[in-house]
């Protein structure tokens, strides 16, 4: 089974392209969209809600824009409401200039990006990482992009399982190069086999980590392009 993913460097969108992803938006999500004081986050939000409610169209063959989605709670990760949301898991995340958007049809997945120019606290990992992954960084000759790398790796890992960084990020050990889930310690995430990981560098600014699991899981996503979604 393939996780489809599909990638949109913000740069690249246009103004035609952002009105046709802005018209897909609900209005909750226009609401949300006109909250945001910096017009950057505001493009971010309308492309990843835009892009991912093309991805979820093409695949239920369904009207994006008449999409429903529903959260179990605050906090919770959002499911797609009514029949064509069976069985099928998705998740977006965006950051500085890129959003990526993943679905996967009987299985749990998650995806994390970030930039690589951002200014970290390395020290964050010796208190929220395992403290195997501590000693990992510090021996690293680029220890900042090798942090990020390491968080991108485990947020898609905790975004899969929908508990959010509150589960625990020090539960489990991960490595970069490849990407590998080498240990696991809470019940939330089972035995480290079931798990697919990919990594990747669009466009070199930016890590992109992918976390699923189900069965007969591939081992590479299936890359789709936005424009090919675009109605
Ligand atoms: C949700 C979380 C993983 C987001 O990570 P992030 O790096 O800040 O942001 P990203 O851009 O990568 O991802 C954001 C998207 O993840 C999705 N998301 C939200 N909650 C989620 C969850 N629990 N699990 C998986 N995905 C979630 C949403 O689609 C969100 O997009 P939106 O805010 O535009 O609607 C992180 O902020 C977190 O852990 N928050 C705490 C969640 C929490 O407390 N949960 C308690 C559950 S009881």
């Amino acid at each position: 089974m393939y996780p489809r993913l599909s990638l949109l460097h913000l740069d690249e969108l246009g103004e035609k392209r952002l009105a046709r992803l802005r018209d897909l938006l609900d209005p909750a999500e226009r609401e949300q969209a006109a909250r945001f004081v910096f017009e950057a986050n505001r493009l971010e939000y309308i492309a990843a809600h835009g892009l991912l409610r093309s991805l979820l169209a093409e695949e239920t063959r369904r009207d994006g824009a008449r999409l429903r989605f529903i959260r179990a709670g605050q906090g919770a990760k959002p499911r797609l409401d009514g029949a064509e949301g069976q069985g099928l898991d998705f998740n977006i995340s965006h950051t500085s200039g890129l959003v990526v958007c993943a679905l996967l049809r009987d299985g749990q997945l998650g995806v994390d990006a970030e930039y690589l120019g951002r200014n970290l606290d390395l020290s964050l990992a010796r208190r929220f990482f395992a403290a195997d992954e501590a000693d990992w960084l510090e021996e690293q000759a680029e220890p900042a992009q090798a942090f990020v790398q390491l968080w991108t790796l485990k947020e898609a890992l905790v975004k899969a399982v929908g508990q959010g960084i509150a589960m625990g990020l020090g539960s489990f050990s991960v490595r970069p190069d490849p990407p590998r889930l080498l240990r696991v310690d809470t019940p939330l995430l089972g035995k480290p086999e079931r798990w697919r990981l990919w990594q990747t560098r669009p466009g070199d600014s930016y890590s992109l980590a992918l976390a699923w699991c189900g069965a007969d899981a591939t081992t590479e996503p299936q890359i789709i392009s936005p424009w090919a979604l675009l109605p």
